[in-house]
C-alpha cells in the first residue's frame, strides 16, 4: 500500500515563516520530482493554501476539518497548481477541536489514506491537539527559527516528542528570515550562524543553510490580484529561490533514504492492535459458560434473545449469563428471603426490574471463617456508584435451608477455590437487552472494566475507611 512520508512545519512562534515554507517547499519538491505525489494541508484557519494553489475560482467540496470525521483524504484532496495537490482549509477547525479524539487520529488516517509521495503539513503556532496530531504523524518535523526566543519555543516540541517517546532528531532546525545585511564580530559572524551555533549546542539538528529576508518574497502574498505567488515562479532572482532548492534537495534525500517509515510503523501498529484485540473478543467468547449459570439450561439465540443479565468474576475465570427470571429470583430469595409480606417482596422485586438496564449489580464473599462467608449485595448505578446493598451470613459447609443462600453459594461455588482467601471474591452483573454478545465488543467490554476497576478502588478504600454509610435495604 502506498504510504506518504509526512513532513510537519511547527513552531510555537507565530511569524516565523511556516506557511511560507510548507508551500514553497511543496512546490519545489514537486519541481524535483514530477511523478511524486505532493499533497499539502493546513491545520491553521487561513486559506493561504487555497489562494496560492487553487485552479479557478471553485474551492474543493470539502475542507481539512472533515478528515476527523470520515471522510478519506483521497475524497478530500484536490489538484492544484504548481502539480501539487491540496486539501482546502477550514475556518471552524478551532470549535471541531474537541471532537478530536486523541493526537494518533491522523497518523492512522494518513496511514490508511493511499495518498503516497509525500504529505506536507502547516500548523498553526500553537501546540493544540491539531499541531499534535500532525508532529505525531511525521517522518520529519522541521522548526523555523527566526531568533533567540523562536529557538527556546523549540523545547515544547522536544518534550513532546519525548513524552510520545519518538526521537528528537526527527526535529530539524531550519533559520528563517534571515536577515543577512547584519554582521557581527566575533566568532559568529552573521544572526545565522548564531541561532545554528546555539540551536546545535541545545541539542538540536540543523538543516544545511537558511532562509533569507527578502522584500521581494514579502512581496509575493500582497498583490492586486488577491493571489500570492511562489518564489519559483515570481522571485528567482532572490538568494531565497537558491535556498528553497538546496532545502528541497535535502529534504527528498531524506525521503528517499527512509522512506515513509513512520507510517509503516503506525500502520503495522494498527494491525497489530486490531489482531489483539480480535483476539482478546475470541477469548472473551470462548471463556462463556454453556447456558444460564443459575439453572443451565440451554440460552435462547441471539435473534430471539430475550435478555439475559452477563455475569463475571473478579479475576474472569467465570463469565456467562444468567435468565432474567433466575437472576431476579436469585437476589429476591438469596439476598431479601426473608422479607415480610407479600407487598414488600413484590414492590422490592418491582424496583429490580424497573431499573435492571441502568444499575450494576455486584457480589461480593468474605471468607470469615473456616465454615463461614459473608455475602454482600450492591445495587450500583450506572456509573458504578453503589446506591443500596446487604449483607448475609452465610454458612459454607454442612446442610443450609432458605436463609442461607443456597444458589449464591452454588454460584460462588463455580469459582475455583480461592488463592488468597482472605481477598473477597466478586462477580458483578450486568442486564443485556439486544445483542448478547454487544457487551464482549472491546468498547462496551473497556466500558465493564473500568466499572469493574472502580468498584475494587471503592471496595479497598471502604476497607481502610470502615463505616461508610450506604443505604441499606430493609
Ligand atoms: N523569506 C522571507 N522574506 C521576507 N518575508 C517573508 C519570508 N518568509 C515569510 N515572509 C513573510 O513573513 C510573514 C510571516 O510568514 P508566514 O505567514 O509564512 O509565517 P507563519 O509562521 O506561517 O505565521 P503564523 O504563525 O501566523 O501562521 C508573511 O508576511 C510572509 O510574507
Ligand atoms: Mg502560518
Amino acid at each position: 500500500m502506498a504510504r506518504p512520508y509526512v513532513i510537519t512545519i511547527a513552531s510555537e512562534k507565530g511569524g516565523v515563516g511556516k506557511t511560507t515554507l510548507a508551500t514553497n517547499l511543496a512546490i519545489y519538491l514537486k519541481g524535483l520530482a514530477e511523478d511524486l505525489p505532493v499533497t499539502l494541508f493546513s491545520f491553521d484557519n487561513h486559506f493561504t493554501i487555497d489562494q496560492m494553489f487553487q485552479l479557478g475560482k471553485q474551492p474543493g467540496k470539502g475542507h481539512i476539518g472533515q478528515i476527523f470525521s470520515g471522510t478519506t483524504p483521497r475524497e478530500l484532496v484536490v489538484a492544484g497548481q504548481y502539480g501539487v495537490q491540496f486539501i482546502p482549509s477550514c475556518r471552524q477547525l478551532f470549535d471541531q477541536q474537541r471532537h478530536l479524539p486523541g493526537i494518533d487520529r491522523l497518523a492512522e488516517i494518513l496511514s490508511h489514506s493511499q495518498l503516497g509521495g509525500l504529505v506536507i503539513i502547516d500548523t498553526s503556532p500553537v501546540l493544540d491537539l491539531y499541531t499534535r496530531n500532525a508532529i505525531h504523524a511525521a517522518d520529519r518535523v522541521i522548526v523555523p527559527i527566526k531568533d533567540a526566543a523562536s529557538l527556546e519555543n523549540c523545547r515544547n516540541l522536544a518534550d513532546f516528542l519525548k513524552q510520545q517517546e519518538r526521537p528528537r532528531s526527527i526535529l530539524r532546525l531550519l533559520p528563517c528570515l534571515i536577515d543577512t545585511r547584519i554582521h557581527f564580530n566575533g566568532p559568529f559572524r552573521n544572526s545565522y550562524q548564531l541561532l545554528k551555533a546555539y540551536a546545535i549546542n541545545r541539542g538540536y539538528r540543523c538543516f544545511e543553510g537558511f532562509i533569507a529576508k527578502s522584500p521581494k518574497v514579502e512581496s509575493l502574498s500582497t498583490n492586486p490580484s488577491g493571489k500570492i505567488y511562489p518564489v519559483i515562479t515570481h522571485g528567482r532572482g532572490t538568494d531565497v529561490h537558491l535556498q528553497f532548492m538546496h532545502l528541497a534537495r535535502q529534504v527528498y534525500l531524506d525521503y528517499l533514504q527512509q522512506g515513509p517509515i513512520r507510517m509503516n510503523t503506525v500502520a503495522t501498529d494498527f494491525y497489530d492492535r486490531e489482531a489483539r484485540l480480535v483476539r482478546e473478543r475470541r477469548e472473551r467468547h470462548s471463556r462463556l459458560h454453556n447456558g444460564c449459570l443459575c439453572c443451565d439450561r440451554a440460552l435462547p439465540d441471539k435473534q430471539v434473545w430475550p435478555g439475559a443479565y452477563y455475569l463475571e468474576s473478579g479475576n474472569g475465570q467465570l463469565a456467562g449469563y444468567i435468565e432474567d427470571d433466575c437472576f431476579i429470583d436469585l437476589i429476591m430469595q438469596d439476598c431479601y428471603g426473608e422479607q415480610k409480606g407479600k407487598d414488600r417482596e413484590e414492590s422490592l422485586r418491582e424496583l429490580l426490574v424497573e431499573t435492571a438496564d441502568r444499575s450494576y449489580f455486584l457480589l461480593q464473599r468474605t471468607r470469615l471463617a473456616d465454615d463461614q462467608s459473608q455475602i454482600d449485595f450492591f445495587r450500583l448505578d450506572q456509573s458504578g456508584e453503589k446506591l443500596s446493598g446487604r449483607s448475609m451470613q452465610v454458612k459454607e459447609k454442612g446442610r443450609f435451608n432458605r436463609q442461607q443462600s443456597p444458589r449464591l453459594r452454588q454460584l460462588f461455588g463455580k469459582l475455583s477455590p480461592d488463592e488468597t482467601p482472605d481477598q473477597p471474591q466478586l462477580l458483578l452483573a450486568k442486564r443485556i437487552g439486544g445483542d448478547p454478545l454487544r457487551i464482549l465488543e472491546h468498547q462496551n467490554y473497556l466500558e465493564w472494566q473500568t466499572i469493574f476497576s472502580r468498584v475494587r478502588v471503592d471496595l479497598a478504600a471502604e476497607k481502610e475507611l470502615p463505616g461508610q454509610v450506604l443505604q441499606v435495604d430493609q
